[in-house]
């Protein structure tokens, strides 16, 4: 099987963090939050990868390369505009090449990875696989959500926003579930772009996921229904990103202190110290993780604080929060919470209220606090 990894879009809900760099390129516990899907692919045994990308492609080849480093090969596919999932799913035929194929949403991580569905689909003679989440009823008109038959797991409809987008009589809100971005398909998906029955883009001038696989069900195609076991995460927002940081951390966070810690500092937890950081006259409790080179001093961090490498950290207090690289903070008497903050910030102490302190702030902003 082959895979196609979606790095394309607009990333507006995470502005202004957004505006110079790409939302996949976020640090979760100090890896890109694309590198959690990719791995996902790679430890299911898929060895060809393409990753649609737009003008951030610099940045996502920066991270992947030509893929040799997880020994599998990365190949690129150009967006020109985000035409939306299904756009990008049309992209990637050339590259296909009649191969059955997983694409993945490049912000949706699975506690408990692809493995599983990746054999079964293989193993099948479906021409679509789709997974699916238990949400609340009263939450489906704010998700894609599937309507399947009870016990075959058939897929019936794929149903964008029930009663708000799509107000079909085929959508049953005791048999449906919320879709994550991980969907399976075989070389038939590529007709629905062809011919005088192909599918339209939506009201929002996108071609939607929905439509390929209803397309599929409407011209006899089989397509069934996983229902995923674990946590599923798709940080679309600052608050849910703090949220992943905080999980990944629990579920993948070891004990690794490389760099070096001098006898006036203070570890508890689950501490990961990358090499070449300092850390002098500090407490630390994890889980946490601390990039390479980095400085902390007179300092407190922590749990659940991601600083990524270069960053220096002088007399201040800082707690469930991810650091971008090369970010400077001194002198801050208000503990740091629950915050974000961008690529080459510097931080420093201001005598004015108030004293609590939650910052969404871009790369290479000044804050005085
Ligand atoms: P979305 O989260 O639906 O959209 P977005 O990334 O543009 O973000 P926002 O809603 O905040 O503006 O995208 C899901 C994934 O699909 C994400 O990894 C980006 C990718 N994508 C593409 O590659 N091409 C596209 O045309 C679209 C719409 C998304």
């Amino acid at each position: 099987m082959k895979a196609l990894l979606l790095a394309g879009g607009r990333g507006t809900r995470m502005r202004p963090l957004t505006h110079t760099c790409n939302k996949h390129s976020i640090p979760i516990a100090n890896k890109p939050l694309i590198q959690y899907p990719f791995e996902m692919l790679v430890k299911a045994g898929i060895n060809d990868i393409a990753i649609i990308v737009n003008e951030t492609r610099e940045e996502i080849e920066k991270i992947f390369g030509n893929g040799s480093k997880w020994d599998v090969n990365v190949t690129y596919i150009f967006q020109d505009h985000p035409g939306g999932l299904a756009h990008a799913l049309a992209l990637s035929e050339e590259f296909m090449a009649g191969s059955k194929f997983i694409m993945v949403l490049g912000d949706n991580i699975l506690e408990r990875g692809l493995e599983k569905y990746v054999e079964k689909f293989d193993n099948s003679s479906l021409n679509g696989l789709i997974l699916g989440v238990k949400v609340p009823i009263e939450k489906h008109e704010r998700f894609g959500m599937a309507t399947i038959k009870k016990k075959t797991n058939d897929l019936i409809r794929y149903v964008e926003k029930p009663g708000v987008v799509d107000k079909s009589d085929l959508y049953d809100p005791k048999n449906s579930y919320a879709v994550p971005g991980f969907y399976f398909f075989d070389k038939n998906i590529f007709q629905c772009f062809k011919g005088k029955d192909k599918i339209k883009p939506s009201a929002r001038g996108e071609l939607e996921i929905a439509s390929p696989y209803n397309w599929l069900i409407e011209h006899g195609y089989k397509v069934k229904l996983e229902i995923v076991k674990g946590w599923y995460k798709d940080p679309g927002n600052p608050e849910d990103t703090l949220v992943t940081n905080q999980i990944i951390m629990d579920s993948f966070i070891e004990f690794d202190v490389k760099g070096e810690v001098d006898a006036e500092s203070k570890l508890s937890g689950k501490v990961k110290i990358e090499k070449g950081a300092t850390i002098t006259n500090s407490i630390l409790r994890g889980p946490l993780v601390i990039g390479k080179d980095c400085v902390i001093k007179d300092s407190y961090i922590g749990p659940y604080t991601a600083i990524y490498d270069n960053s220096k950290i002088i007399n201040c207090e800082i707690e469930n929060s991810i650091i971008w690289g090369n970010v400077y903070m001194h002198d801050v008497k208000t503990r740091i919470d629950s915050s974000l903050i961008g690529w080459d910030a510097e931080i420093r102490e201001k005598e004015e209220m108030p004293r609590a302190s939650k910052l969404f702030i871009g790369d290479n902003s000044l804050v005085e606090l």
